[in-house]
């Protein structure tokens, strides 16, 4: 296994303090916090209908805090003129419905969707690397490279659900199938969602893995460990 890289997803840091509408707990330190403890990459969802990260996370993250920044978000109009301000290091491109307590799943993808093209064209261009979160599913993955796509991330849901199950086995092996794939296609490989302390260590292990993006297991540890053992327990798992 070569150097995995972690992203932490700091969504439930903003989830906590949106509980209350004030300034804690507060996403510049909990950044800080996972730069300092070995996270490598800050990630944040932003959804329209803003439920945890606000505008603003984004802004004062970028300014305040020296680091990588993914950004999480729906291909829309509205997201890209944010990313094209706020400049992320990268930015993966995810379904979003507005009923959806968490991503559900893959972008549905045939290659052929202009408007997803041209918002990861504009995203280029601008220098921002571009993933798209995908079903570990060969058209899909093909389709994403065809729209101009520089990484995939698989989605790994599926996965997670099955733990412990007959059926982990076979979702695994459809990760590092769907790995390859990625590999061979000549893009970067992600993976995330569900992720969790024990489940993490085969996805981790999958050949050609860069990166791995985790929030809800890390976030939810932090509240009884702290952030910095939280993110420094986790990144020891994937190395
Ligand atoms: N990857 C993507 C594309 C996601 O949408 C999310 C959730 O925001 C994650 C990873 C992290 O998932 P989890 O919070 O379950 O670790």
């Amino acid at each position: 296994m070569g150097h995995v890289k972690l992203g932490v997803n700091i969504d439930h840091v903003a989830t906590l303090r949106e509980a209350r509408k004030e300034k804690n707990p507060d996403t510049v330190e909990a950044a800080r916090v996972v730069y300092s403890s070995g996270g490598d990459l800050v990630v944040m969802h932003l959804r329209q209908d803003r439920r945890h990260i606000q505008d603003s996370d984004l802004e004062r993250v970028r300014h305040e805090v020296k680091g990588l920044i993914h950004l999480e978000m729906a291909a829309v109009p509205e997201m890209e003129k944010i990313a094209l301000r706020l400049r992320p290091d990268s930015v993966c491109l995810v379904p979003e419905s507005s009923k959806e307590v968490t991503t559900q799943g893959g972008m549905k993808l045939d290659g052929k969707q202009a408007d997803l093209a041209r918002v990861i064209k504009n995203l280029s261009k601008a220098g921002i690397e571009v993933s798209v979160f995908a079903d570990p599913d060969p058209k899909a993955i093909r389709a994403a490279r065809n729209l101009g796509a520089d990484a995939i991330e698989l989605c790994t849901t599926k996965y997670s659900e099955s733990w412990g199950k007959k059926l982990q086995a076979e979702e695994l092996e459809q990760l590092a199938v769907a790995g390859h794939l990625v590999k061979e296609l000549e893009m970067e490989l992600h993976a995330g969602h569900g992720l969790d302390y024990y489940n993490v260590g085969p996805v981790a292990r999958i050949e050609g893995m860069d990166c791995l993006n985790i929030g809800y297991s890390i976030i939810s540890r932090a509240m009884f460990v702290g952030l910095k053992t939280a993110v420094s327990e986790m990144k020891r798992l994937i190395q």
